[in-house]
């Protein structure tokens, strides 16, 4: 096992990293102590105290346990689910059933992350009344706080939610419910923007989002807008000067052939599943599986 992660919120005692095991008791610690959720105000201590977050997105209940067990503080249910589980190009065509389903999967599958999960597209920009009633479905689902995108013009919807007992997450600098405006993924801050960016972070802190995440954004004005603000910035292709990072897991262990630029991938989970597979259909071809051990006689 290695060490836990530097931003790791794990209360004392609990294992820290390892890969789950899917028939070890999750409401305990390695001491016996119930584990507990990490709540927002674990979030807000984190940053005070200067400790890193970690989050990776996550959608189902077979990588949601493994990547809680590596010590990630939280799981984002993305609406990425889109383009990295269902096929689609955009994040466009997801739906808040999409979505339900998979934050419950993750939810009962987890013990410890905070369950962040993404108001779909169109379920939240109309008027915050459609945006508490769809956020409340992702919370019974069992999210412990939702993600929306925009700045400002989302700070009425967001006061309402946190009012309603729904923490949200906000989400600047590339947002891609909006490739269509925007014009495809691209860095979000330079120039004009820079300063609306500042305006639209505080905009959200004062709404009462617990944390902001910062997607393609350039490394100075992340490191600027963190500055700024007590709640903590989650970034993504937005520099090191953030309180914490995420990146979508499938880039993380490279899964795909391609990722961007800003990505690190920490495996090649791609490739090792691709020769187990070919191992596999090899070995039936050949007749050397199912071999002795894997079968009864009788
Ligand atoms: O949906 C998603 O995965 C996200 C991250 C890229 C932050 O919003």
């Amino acid at each position: 096992m290695s060490p836990a992660a530097p931003g790791y919120l794990a209360p004392e005692g609990e294992p820290s990293s390892g890969v789950a095991d899917p028939t070890a008791d999750r409401s305990q610690n390695a001491s016996g102590a119930p584990v507990r959720r990490v709540r927002v105000q674990d979030l807000a201590r984190a940053k005070a105290q200067g400790r890193r977050l970690t989050m990776l997105t996550a959608y189902d209940a077979l990588i949601a346990p493994i990547l809680e067990s590596a010590g990630v503080d939280m799981l984002l249910v993305g609406d990425s689910l889109g383009n990295v589980v269902l096929g689609h190009t955009s994040t466009l065509p997801v739906t808040l059933g999409d979505m339900e389903r998979a934050t419950a999967a993750v939810a009962r599958s987890t013990s410890r992350a905070l369950v962040v999960a993404d108001l779909p597209f169109g379920t939240y920009e109309a008027d915050p009344a459609q945006a508490f009633a769809n956020a409340a479905r992702l919370m019974q689902a069992g999210a412990h706080a939702v993600k929306l995108e925009g700045g400002q013009p989302r700070a009425t919807t967001v006061r309402l939610l946190a009012e309603g007992g729904i923490p949200v997450v906000g989400h600047l600098g590339y947002t891609p419910q909006s490739e269509h405006m925007i014009g495809g993924p691209r860095m979000r801050g330079r120039g004009d923007q820079r300063e609306q960016m500042l305006r639209d972070a505080l905009a959200l802190q004062e709404a009462g989002a617990v944390a902001l995440v910062l997607e393609m954004v350039p490394a100075d004005l992340a490191g600027e807008v963190t500055a700024s603000l007590r709640i903590p910035t989650i970034g993504i292709g937005a520099g090191p000067d953030t309180d914490g990072q995420v990146l979508v897991w499938s880039d993380m262990a490279g899964m795909g052939d391609w990722a961007p630029s800003f990505v690190r991938r920490f495996a090649e989970l791609g490739a090792a599943l691709h020769a187990a597979a070919r191992d596999y259909v090899q070995a039936v071809g050949e007749g050397s599986f199912p071999a002795e051990g894997n079968f009864h006689a009788h």
